[in-house]
């Protein structure tokens, strides 16, 4: 099998890079190791920024998000038992962020892959790339019981953080930057009316709580918990009791209703360099992990991807590798400066372990700043719905 980019991996920035490629006229296919089920069911992200949108309406994949997708213009941050409100499009001349759930954006874009009639192979895994370094590098991948080979220009692997892309590098041909957080997130998706209009993220010294939503009828929210933490400890009713805890305010009530899911994510950051070697290149999780305070992970995947999309169009267009050369460094910017934001915000709004009162002071003191201070709410405001440049 031939084909000018090969795409590892079905998540949204194997996707829109498909989709890029195809408004383009360049063919592509694009293996993934689960099932269709199983990526239109995965609950991951849920908030998109101005950009994100631009890129997918763009893309002639927006139909449904902006029927569906809910405009925010504010969020709110809580502590000491009050919350303040941060006008984001005030602040930034009028950009938005939209509440639209990864896995909508991920069934538009299977959907939207499969009508043009393109290759995309559930069920595929790649299991080795090789020849990287050539001009002409492989996808080998197990499929409908066989061993299969997949003649590309070049790769684009957007195969997650547990993905073979990185894995697929010369042995030091990587540097890696990270961190593991002491602390996880308890996700849950409730069928019940969302009882805020925008963001809470609260600050306690019970721990973290963040209010988020995904429509008018379904409520996601989340408590700071350890790593590890186990999900048996948790039902429903000692749920809805520490959420109410660490996010009640005077005059305002949480709406309890039916959970039907519950997750625990870890928190790390993660970056490895450069983003590729030879005619690999890394898009999305496969290069970098943010912590999810802050909303940045698959906002960052997409702007990869539209990165290597210019640059694999000016490459088969005009043979010219300028753009795919500066591919790294380009993106490097954008990815280090969301790998500070979403670290800033994480360790601003977290209980540190062992709940040490100088760092909750340290924290208060400048969640106190980040409301009072116009320059500062402007700093976390124009993070937050996407630097226009960087
Ligand atoms: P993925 O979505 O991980 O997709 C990679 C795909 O590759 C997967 O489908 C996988 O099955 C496939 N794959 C892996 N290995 C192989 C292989 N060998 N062969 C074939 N296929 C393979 N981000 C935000 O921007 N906003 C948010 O609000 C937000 N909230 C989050 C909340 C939670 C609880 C979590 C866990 C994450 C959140 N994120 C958020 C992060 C966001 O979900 C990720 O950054 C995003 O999924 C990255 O997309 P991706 O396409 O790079 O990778
Ligand atoms: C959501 C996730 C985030 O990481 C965040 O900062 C805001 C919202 C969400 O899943 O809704």
């Amino acid at each position: 099998m031939k084909t000018q980019v090969g795409i590892v991996g079905a998540g949204p920035a194997g996707l829109t890079l498909a989709r890029l490629l195809e408004n383009a006229g360049i063919e592509s296919v694009l293996v993934e190791a689960r099932s269709r089920e199983y990526c239109e069911a995965r609950i991951r992200a849920g908030v998109l920024e101005q950009g994100t949108v631009d890129l997918l309406r763009e893309a002639g994949v927006g139909e449904r998000m902006e029927r569906e997708g809910l405009v925010h213009h504010g969020i709110s941050l809580q502590f000491d038992g009050e919350r303040h409100r941060i006008p984001l499009s005030d602040l930034t001349g009028g950009r938005t962020i939209v509440i639209y759930g990864q896995t909508e954006v991920v069934k538009d874009l299977i959907a939207g892959r499969l009508e043009s009639g393109l290759p995309l192979l559930f069920e595929a895994e790649a299991f080795a790339l090789e020849d990287v370094e050539s001009s002409r590098p492989r996808i080998r991948f197990r499929h409908d019981g066989g061993e299969h080979d997949l003649e590309c220009d070049v790769i684009a692997a957007c195969d997650g953080f547990h993905g073979i892309g990185r894995q697929s590098f010369p042995a030091g041909a990587l540097r890696e930057f990270g961190r593991e957080y002491p602390y996880g997130w308890l996700g849950i998706l409730a069928t019940v009316e969302p009882s805020i209009d925008e963001l809470v993220y609260s600050h306690t010294e019970r721990g973290f709580a963040l209010l988020s939503l995904r429509s008018h009828t379904l409520a996601r929210y989340y408590l700071q918990c350890e790593p590890d933490e186990d999900l048996a400890a948790w039902p429903d009713e000692r749920i809805w009791e520490e959420l109410e805890a660490r996010t009640g305010v005077d005059g305002w009530t949480l709406r309890p209703g039916p959970i039907v899911d519950k997750d625990v994510t870890r928190m790390r950051s993660y970056v490895c360099e450069p983003l590729c070697r030879g005619r690999l290149f890394l898009a999305g999780d496969a290069a970098h992990i943010v912590p999810p305070t802050g909303a940045k992970g698959l906002n960052l995947a997409i702007h990869d991807v539209r990165v290597l999309a210019e640059a694999l169009i000016r490459f088969h267009e005009r043979g010219d590798e300028t753009l795919l050369d500066a591919y790294s460094d380009t993106c490097l910017h954008r990815v280090w400066r969301c790998e500070h934001f979403s670290w800033w915000m994480t360790t601003m709004l977290h209980l540190p372990p062992g709940g040490d009162p100088f760092d909750l002071r340290l924290q208060t003191s400048q969640l106190r700043y980040v409301t009072t201070s116009e320059a500062q709410a402007r700093a976390l405001a124009e993070n937050y719905v996407g630097l226009e440049t960087v």
